[in-house]
């Protein structure tokens, strides 16, 4: 039966070229990095190579890129990590945020090691600039502002130069959760200050389970987990090395196809908006026109009466999609994200988010699986038998 994947926010197939390049290194490399035999010494390179890659499209230095397990881990690293070593007390965040900050953040004011605030934010889910200022100015406590680049359930995206201006101008630290738009666009650190930054390789048709942080070396913490002394000493385990080698390769692809894969992601994407438009009646979409992420087209169905099982519907007809997140999707407890925009309300939200591997092709696919499972809201239904 054929499928279409349009669930690429929530996690991508690795390309081709990853898995031919991990294929060739697990079959060159099984030294444990740390041994100081050849084998080790083979392995310990070939990390340190992944390593070099990674700082070099990030314009970062070497020492400031850890390897981690995930993004989950990096975020939680970096919110923890700066309110325990560098006495931050104050953290200014987001009610729209990943459920890893949103956690993270939980965690750290449940046992009263730093005030958590969140700024505001309108319908279109961008947060209130004038806010964060405000609060930056009025109040002089050693703060961290975490705020996301671009939204996983909506798209929209924050303005990284103007936010990082900000936080330099009140002395604030900044991290950022580039999960989604890490290898999607370009970041460049030695052109905007961030002291703390998050990606994670799935996203960007890489490998599962690696991840990296990357600390500015002005604000080096201690270690979150504890043991060797990997990672220059700032992350104890064995390396996931193949893993490692797969997240720098899934980035120099990405990189190199930067520019051609946005054309053709936005490209499908507006074909896909064009034809709701056109199509079906009374469709929304979430999130910010003017500026958001390409990959992701949030989707406002109205009420009716398929709705509830809508997700449901298009995965049995050969559609993957998410309905906020992938991690909510599972339980369908709605989105926190679409919450903090309209508040309750009974219309049903669907994540499309794509990759360069999707084809306009597919998106008619979708497009008849909707009319089939929703024909109440075709427009012209009449003449559709
Ligand atoms: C914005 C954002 N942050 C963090 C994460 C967590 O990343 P990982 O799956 O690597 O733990 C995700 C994944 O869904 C995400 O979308």
């Amino acid at each position: 039966m054929k499928r279409v994947y349009l669930d690429n926010a929530a996690t991508t197939q690795i390309d081709p070229q990853v898995i031919e390049f991990m294929v060739a290194a697990m079959n060159q490399y099984h030294g444990n990095p740390s041994s100081i035999h050849a084998e080790g010494r083979v392995a310990r390179a070939a990390i340190e190579q992944a390593r070099k890659k990674v700082a070099n499209y990030l314009g970062a230095s070497i020492g400031e890129i850890i390897f981690t397990s995930c993004g989950t881990e990096s975020n939680n690293m970096a919110l923890k990590c700066s309110v325990r070593d560098l006495g931050v007390r104050r953290i200014i965040s987001s009610p729209t945020e990943h459920h890893c900050v949103l956690h993270s953040l939980d965690s750290i004011s449940n046992v009263g090691q730093a005030e958590v605030k969140y700024l505001p934010v309108d319908d279109k889910g961008r947060i209130d600039m004038a806010q964060l200022e405000q609060w930056l100015r009025e109040d002089d406590t050693k703060t961290l502002v975490s705020l996301m680049h671009a939204n996983n359930e909506i798209g929209t995206m924050i303005d990284l130069a103007e936010v990082s201006r900000l936080c330099q101008q009140y002395n604030a630290l900044f991290h950022t959760d580039t999960v989604q738009t890490m290898s999607f666009f370009p970041i460049n650190l030695s052109e905007i200050k961030v002291n703390f930054l998050t990606g994670s390789a799935h996203k960007f048709h890489g490998p599962k389970g690696i991840g990296f942080l990357y600390m500015n070396k002005e604000n080096i913490v201690k270690p979150f987990i504890d043991g060797g002394a990997q990672e220059r000493n700032m992350r104890a385990g064995t390396e996931n090395l193949h893993g490692i080698i797969g997240l720098a390769k899934a980035m120099e692809v990405a990189v190199e196809n930067m520019e051609q894969n946005r054309a053709h992601i936005t490209a499908v994407r507006n074909y896909f908006k064009a034809r709701l438009e056109n199509e079906f009646e009374d469709i929304q979409f979430n999130g910010d026109p003017d500026y958001g992420n390409y990959k992701v087209l949030s989707v406002s169905f109205p009420a009716s009466p398929k709705g509830d099982l809508l997700l449901f519907n298009l995965d049995i007809n050969g559609v993957s999609v998410s309905g906020g997140s992938a991690c909510s999707s599972g339980a369908d407890a709605g989105s926190h994200v679409i919450a903090a925009l309209h508040g309750n309300s009974d219309r049903k939200t669907i994540r499309f988010s794509f990759s360069h591997f999707n084809t306009m092709e597919e998106i008619d696919f979708v497009i008849d699986q909707l009319k089939k499972i929703l024909p109440e809201l075709v427009k012209n239904a009449a003449s559709i038998v």
